[in-house]
């Protein structure tokens, strides 16, 4: 009571305005609003809260909060509420630019806004409504009045309304029985791609391998999509609650409540409807996908204990060998001197050596891509070390670098948030390229991870790292007690690392401080993603060339500089499973290129295993194939069913590059991620609303994996419609409802099957994607099985790659739009080509069209190409409905038309 009367003493006169309803006589728990106006600067409404009545658990509440609500597009809606005295910390500007709230009010200023008096303040397609006392607020969609958001509560209970204390915060949300989640990662989910119930979904980056089921993983992304089918109608939204601090948020099928430990509550509503209009609004607010060279699509090969440059040359030449498509060679530590940062291991990696070999695969066509973890070795004979300290970048503990310990011994770790840490960065970066012309950079280790915990110092007794050690992971520093401030333990614990472990367990001290005195705490989760965007900016001034960077933290907004690979998996079945989710929720996040190290990072995967993931990973947006040092070699070649598997799977992939290539520019435009849960093309098929076994490439090619020790078949779902087959157009699925059909898949297959009203661009395929992308195209076109009147679309979009951006630019790219139609026999394809052509596009020759579905290809066809009439049809390659083998459907063998 004492409190509520101070912070009464401290709001101007008049700034309680009468005009606002009191909905309830609630004299409980919670917040009062006390006034709301127009936001005179800017537009929006700006609104006060006074506290009713607070709790003493996890600290005292803050008394006086301000509200700022602003529909800032006609389908965005941000909700931002914060303490109306004092600054709190809230996820830098700079690093994911967006409309700046307003400035907070100094409380005795007289407002100048008009009051506002309704009790919902409308937007195009979202409606804020709120109640006064206690306070809550929900958001509706304004087409059909169903409540998206809604934190209004009835309940007498302390938790039940809003909570906002300094390093506790709470809210919560009741959702319908119709509400399907997807997102809250990184975590791996046995569930699938839908939310399951769950205490909690932890977020907190942290390095706990992604075999740990639902925990905090690397990554930091506090949105969900909540797609709804309620009597046939369906629509998504997403909330995304932008806040960098640990959070624990607990998602009970009926409600969603976060627990979050630091920050404000700014919300971000999405109105969709549809999931790719999600996206699409998403990415439009925290970045959209970075743009990708045209070669990270190729096949990736890497390990960790390639110890030497020989071994290096020959996996290529295993490769070549068994002529299996390879386009990225990597390194991990093995090519540093002592694991150190930007070195070259003079023994195991001569650079002489280094640079012939480079020049070699270079001018194959392929590229070279090293691993760069942020630990910086403090070793007073490393020049990196040095200019670090002469430069004054290092995250601070106690007013000295903070010491840590991660591969190479003692580390100091950059702080990406001072501008002098960025620039610093960049030049070493700079440095190390002219040592070795890198393609690309992956960056690791940045949650961060420590293998020490709290306050250390170099030890006086042993040498750290110990020579030799067969656990480089255990700390070897002298650990000294650390004196606990309130960031090192907050009073509310997150679930961290799964096991409720300290927040500062095994990465930076929470009180350690970056720049302009920004505490750890609040920024743990920016660390990956600060890393990355500088990483992005030293290899973009490099060359000027579009950058590749693989990050494996990430956050919000991290997609705009990076890809991303889900960490250190198992060589298991499960794992193979889990990857698809893992692959379709950082779609969601806005960070489209990704995937998971195929066969398994550890410990050892079966022979048929790695059949299976090359399968299914030659279709994730990221392919490549890593292993941890202690696993025995698992390259594609190593065994020949494999190799049959990687050359039958990934000789799709390079023949489906141009397709791939232009939905990664999509995904650059419009954020539509290249892997996609199949709901998103087929929203209304609920069938589909928790399916993680299958997933779209694009909006229509469907794979459909083998992830079952032993099976030869596979049980799979189909939207209604026809599904070719890619692999052989003579076969499809026509599915008309939401069973299962078993499809054939021998030990060297997958079922891979295109839509029908598609045409799919393909090319010819390669061992590289320099190669493949000169060679011609052919067009699928697929109508569907036996139409009579139908259409079917396609793009293809080309560029040089080599520029840093991906958009239409006269003479620079091109972007043709394909459409076909069928009318009784008359069938027309046609094209419009939205660019001039560039260098390229003169080879870009389409030598073959194949169109799918007809009935037959008797007397009286007529073929109509870009408006010519096709006298001569042997270039024109038509299947005939008769040869089309239907499969298995609906539990009946290879029935046939
Ligand atoms: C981490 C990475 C892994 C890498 C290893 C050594 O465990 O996740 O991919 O191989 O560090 O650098």
């Amino acid at each position: 009571m004492l409190l509520l009367f101070v912070v009464l003493l401290l709001v101007p006169k008049g700034f309680i305005q009468p005009c606002l309803s009191v909905s309830s006589q609630n004299i409980g728990y919670g917040y009062r609003l006390v006034s709301l106006e127009e936001n005179p600067d800017g537009g929006g409404l700006i609104g006060h809260l006074l506290l009713k009545k607070g709790t003493s658990t996890y600290g005292p509440d803050i008394p006086h909060l301000r509200l700022f609500v602003k529909h800032e597009t006609r389908n965005r809606l941000r909700v931002q509420i914060t303490d109306a005295e004092n600054e709190r910390w809230e996820v830098p500007y700079n690093l994911i630019p967006r409309e700046e709230s307003p400035p907070l009010e100094i409380p005795n200023q007289k407002s100048s806004g008009f009051p506002f008096t309704a009790s919902e303040f409308s937007g195009e397609e979202l409606v804020f409504s709120y109640i006064s006392d206690p306070f809550g607020f929900s958001v509706k969609r304004r087409s059909n009045g169903e409540t998206l958001f809604n934190s209004i509560t009835e309940a007498e209970d302390p938790y039940a309304s809003m909570v906002f204390k300094d390093q506790y915060l709470e809210i919560s949300t009741s959702l319908p029985k119709y509400s399907s989640l997807y997102g809250l990662g990184e975590n791996t989910q046995p569930g699938g791609i839908r939310l399951q119930p769950n205490d909690p979904y932890t977020l907190y980056t942290t390095d706990v391998s992604a075999i740990n089921l639902n925990t905090d993983l690397y990554g930091s992304h506090p949105v969900y999509m909540d797609l709804r089918n309620r009597n046939g109608e369906t629509a998504a939204h997403a909330v995304l609650l932008l806040n960098s601090n640990g959070m624990d948020v607990f998602y009970r099928g009926s409600s969603l409540t976060y627990k979050i430990i630091g920050g404000i509550f700014d919300f971000y509503f999405l109105s969709g409807p549809m999931p790719l209009d999600v996206i699409d609004q998403y990415t439009s607010l925290i970045g959209r996908p970075a743009p990708m060279p045209y070669w990270a699509l190729g096949f990736h090969q890497c390990r960790w204990g390639y110890h030497n440059l020989s071994v290096v040359e020959g996996v290529v030449e295993g490769y070549i060998n068994a002529q299996i498509p390879l386009d990225v060679m990597w390194t991990d530590d093995d090519h540093m001197d002592a694991r150190k940062d930007f070195t070259l291991s003079a023994v195991n990696f001569p650079r002489p050596k280094l640079l012939a070999f480079l020049d070699k695969i270079h001018s194959r066509g392929m590229k070279y891509v090293v691993i760069v973890d942020p630990g910086i070795n403090v070793n007073l004979t490393y020049g990196v070390y040095l200019r670090g300290m002469a430069q004054d970048i290092f995250i601070k503990y106690e007013g000295e670098p903070y010491l840590a310990q991660v591969w190479p011994g003692p580390v100091y770790f950059p702080d990406f948030l001072n501008p002098s840490g960025v620039s610093w960065w960049v030049d070493e970066i700079a440095r190390f390229h002219k040592l070795v012309p890198v393609d690309g950079l992956w960056i690791d280790m940045n949650e961060v991870s420590n293998f020490c915990t709290g306050k250390c110092k170099i030890p006086t007794t042993h040498s750290c790292p110990i020579p030799n050690n067969p656990t480089p992971w255990v700390c070897c520093l002298d650990c000294v007690n650390i004196t606990k401030t309130r960031w090192d333990d907050p009073p509310y614990k997150i679930n961290a690392s799964g096991i409720q472990a300290p927040i500062g367990f095994k990465t930076i001290a929470p009180s350690a401080v970056h720049y302009n005195g920004v505490m750890e705490y609040n920024a743990h989760s920016l660390y990956g993603f600060s890393e990355s965007i500088a990483t992005n900016k030293a290899l973009l001034k490099l060359e000027g060339k579009r950058p590749f960077v693989l990050s494996r933290s990430s956050f919000v907004g991290s997609g705009a500089y990076a890809a991303h690979w889900t960490g250190d998996n198992k060589g298991t079945w499960e794992d193979l499973k889990y990857s698809i989710s893992t692959i379709l929720n950082f779609g969601l996040f806005g960070m489209p290129m990704v995937g998971a190290d195929i066969c398994g990072f550890y410990p050892a995967p079966t022979e048929e295993l790695c059949n299976r993931w090359i399968e299914l990973g030659a279709f994730y947006p990221f392919s490549r194939d890593h292993a941890n040092f202690a696993s025995p070699r698992q390259e594609l070649y190593q065994w020949e069913s494999v190799a049959k598997s990687a050359r039958n799977a990934l000789g799709l992939r390079y023949k489906l590059l141009p397709y791939l290539y232009t939905l990664s520019y999509e995904a650059h435009i419009y954020g539509a991620p290249l892997a996609r849960p199949v709901f998103f093309s087929f929203p209304n098929f609920t069938a589909s609303y928790g399916l993680s076994t299958q997933f779209l490439l694009g909006s229509s090619v469907m794979v459909s994996p083998v992830l079952k020790q032993g099976a030869t078949s596979v049980d799979a779902i189909f939207p209604p419609g026809t599904w070719y087959n890619l692999f052989d157009t003579t076969k499809a699925v026509i599915s008309k409802d939401d069973k299962y059909v078993t499809l054939n898949a021998p030990l060297n297959e997958i079922n891979v099957h295109l839509y029908q009203n598609t045409i799919l661009p393909m090319q010819r395929g390669g061992m590289l994607t320099k190669e493949a992308r000169t060679t011609p195209f052919t067009l699928i076109v697929a109508f569907p099985f036996r139409a009579t009147h139908s259409d079917a679309k396609g793009k293809v979009y080309v560029d040089d790659d080599e520029r840093p951006e991906m958009k239409l630019v006269d003479g620079e790219a091109t972007y043709v739009e394909f459409y076909a139609s069928i009318e009784g026999k008359s069938v027309k394809v046609w094209s419009e080509v939205e660019m001039e052509k560039f260098s390229l596009d003169e080879k870009l020759l389409i030598e073959k069209i194949t169109v799918l579905g007809l009935e037959g290809i008797g007397e009286g066809m007529e073929i109509e190409v870009d408006g010519e009439r096709v006298s001569d049809l042997s270039g024109v390659h038509f299947t005939d409905a008769s040869s089309v083998d239907l499969g298995k459907l609906d539990g009946r063998t290879n029935r046939k038309s």
